[in-house]
C-alpha cells in the first residue's frame, strides 16, 4: 500500500487540441462544453480539483508580436476564468473547482463578493489561485504604467488577502435566520463593517453575501520565489510547485513547510501539488515515440519558447536555438525561468525547449501507465507528500489525452492503493485535509 496522494489538473486555459486528426475540437470550447466534459472525467477518477489558469493579455513578449501568441494559441483566445468555473461547478457534485483571478483585476470588494459566490454556487467546492499578474502587459491592461517589482507585488497580495479574508468573515454563520415569527431574514447585528485601511487598499465591508459555505474558499498559490514561497507558507491550502526532478521537490516542500511552522500554521494544512506531463502509451517506446514526435516539431518549440517569453518578459526569439542561453534574470516568473533554463545549465535552447515533456514537469513521466504510476508513487513516498497537478503542454489538451490519465493512469494508482477511491467529504478543503 503507497502514501496517498492528491490529485489536481492545471489546466493551461487556452483552446484544446485542434491540430491532432485525432482530436479536432470544433467552437465547442467557447461554450464550456469541453471543459464540463472534462471536468466529469477528472471527478469520475475522485480529482481533488481542477485549476483554471488565467492572464490577462494577448502576449507579444516574443519576437515583439502578437504572431506567435495568436497563431499559436499560446494562453489566448480564453473567456474569463470564473465564468467558467461558475459553469463547472454546476455540471459536478464533488470535484473542486479553483479559478485564477489576479489582484491586479479587481478591488478586494469585488473579489471576495464574487469568490463567495461562487463557493456558494458550488456548495463549497471553490478555490482561489491567488496571482499578483507577472507580465508588464497584464499591468498595462488594468491601467497601470508599470508592472510593480516582485517584493511589492507580493507586499500587495498580503494586503489584498488580509482584506479578502476580513470581508468574508464579515457575516457570522448564523446571520441568516429567515425567523418567521419577527418577519426578519438576516440578524443585522451578525453583520459587521470591516473598516480596513491599508497601505494599498481600503474597504469600508460587510460583504452583501452571506457567508459562504467553506467560510473562505479555499486558497491557492502558484510562485516560486523565496518571497512567493514565504506568502504561500503563510496563506495558501495548497500550492502550484514546479521544481527539478526529486530533490527539487524535497527541498521546495520542506522549505514550504518550515515556513509555515514559523508563522504558526500546521504544515499538513497546505498541500504542495507539483506539477506533472505524463505520457503513457502501451509500451515504454510507443510512449517515448508519443513523446519524441510531440515535442520535435517547430509548433512545440515555439509554442515552448512563446510560453517562457510570455511569463518572463524575455524575448526568447532573440536567442540563437542551438547555442546555451546567457545568465538571465526577470520580474516575472523567476521560478517558471530557473525550471525553465534548468538553473543556468550550458545545453542549447533548443535541448531546454525540448526536455522531457515540456519545461514545467517536475519529473520526466514518460511510459506504461503502470511504470508511471510506480514512478508517480515513489515520488511521493520520497517526498514525503503532498501530491500531483497534471498538466498538458500548452496546444495539448484533449479529450484523448484526459481520458490516457482518467482510464489509464489513474486505475494504476488505484492498483497501488496510491489515490483515493472515493470522496471522503463534500467540500474542497475538507477533501484536501482527508489524508
Ligand atoms: C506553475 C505556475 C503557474 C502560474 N499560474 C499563473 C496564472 O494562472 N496566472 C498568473 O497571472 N500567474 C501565474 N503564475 C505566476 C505567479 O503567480 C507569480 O506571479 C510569478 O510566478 C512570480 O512570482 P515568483 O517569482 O515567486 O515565481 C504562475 C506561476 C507558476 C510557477
Amino acid at each position: 500500500m503507497s502514501k496517498k496522494m492528491h490529485l489536481g489538473w492545471f489546466m493551461n486555459y487556452a483552446p484544446p487540441q485542434w491540430l491532432d486528426p485525432f482530436d479536432r475540437v470544433n467552437t465547442s470550447w467557447t461554450n464550456a462544453d469541453f471543459h464540463i466534459e472534462m471536468a466529469r472525467m477528472l471527478e469520475g477518477a475522485c480529482f481533488d480539483y481542477l485549476m483554471i489558469e488565467d492572464t490577462l493579455m494577448v502576449s507579444n513578449a516574443y519576437g515583439g508580436s502578437t504572431e506567435a501568441a495568436l497563431k499559436h494559441a499560446l494562453q489566448v483566445p480564453k473567456l474569463d476564468a470564473t465564468v467558467l468555473a461558475a459553469a463547472v461547478a454546476k455540471a459536478t457534485t464533488k470535484l473542486g473547482v479553483i479559478a485564477t483571478a489576479s489582484i491586479l483585476s479587481y478591488p478586494p470588494f469585488t473579489l471576495a463578493r464574487m469568490i463567495a459566490s461562487l463557493d456558494h454556487l458550488s456548495d463549497g467546492r471553490f478555490g482561489w489561485n491567488i496571482v499578483t499578474s507577472g507580465e508588464e502587459q497584464a499591468a498595462h491592461n488594468v491601467g497601470l504604467d508599470a508592472l510593480p517589482p516582485r517584493q511589492m507585488r507580493y507586499d500587495m497580495a498580503d494586503e489584498y488577502v488580509d482584506v479578502v479574508t476580513k470581508l468574508l468573515a464579515s457575516w457570522e454563520d448564523d446571520a441568516v435566520v429567515m425567523d418567521r415569527d419577527t418577519a426578519t431574514f438576516v440578524d443585522h447585528t451578525k453583520v459587521h463593517e470591516v473598516n480596513y485601511v491599508g497601505k494599498f487598499y481600503k474597504s469600508r465591508g460587510p460583504l452583501n453575501v452571506p457567508q459562504s459555505p467553506q467560510g473562505r474558499p479555499v486558497y491557492l498559490q502558484a510562485g516560486g520565489s523565496p518571497r512567493g514561497r514565504q506568502f504561500a507558507a503563510e496563506t495558501a491550502d495548497s500550492i502550484v510547485a514546479i521544481a527539478q526532478g526529486i530533490e527539487g521537490m524535497i527541498d521546495y516542500r520542506n522549505d514550504v513547510r518550515a515556513r509555515a511552522q514559523a508563522a504558526g500554521r500546521n504544515p499538513d494544512d497546505i498541500k504542495v501539488m507539483f506539477l506533472v506531463t505524463p505520457v503513457l502509451g502501451d509500451s515504454a517506446e510507443e510512449a517515448e515515440a508519443k513523446r519524441h514526435k510531440m515535442v520535435n516539431t517547430d509548433a512545440f518549440i515555439t509554442g515552448q519558447l512563446g510560453m517562457i517569453s510570455t511569463v518572463t518578459d524575455i524575448d526568447f526569439s532573440a536567442f540563437p536555438l542551438d547555442e546555451p542561453l546567457p545568465p538571465l534574470t526577470t520580474n516575472g516568473e523567476q521560478g517558471s525561468l530557473n525550471k525553465f533554463t534548468q538553473g543556468g545549465s550550458d545545453k542549447t535552447l533548443r535541448e531546454l525547449a525540448t526536455t522531457e515533456t515540456g519545461f514545467a514537469s517536475c519529473l520526466p513521466l514518460v511510459g506504461t501507465p503502470a511504470s508511471v504510476a510506480t514512478q508517480m508513487a515513489e515520488a511521493i513516498e520520497a517526498v514525503g507528500g503532498d501530491g500531483f497537478l497534471l498538466t498538458t503542454p500548452i496546444q495539448h489538451l484533449s479529450r484523448r489525452y484526459v481520458t490516457d490519465i482518467t482510464e489509464g493512469l489513474i486505475p494504476a494508482l488505484r492498483d497501488l492503493g496510491a489515490v483515493r477511491e472515493s470522496y471522503e467529504h463534500d467540500t474542497l478543503r475538507d477533501n484536501l485535509r482527508a489524508f
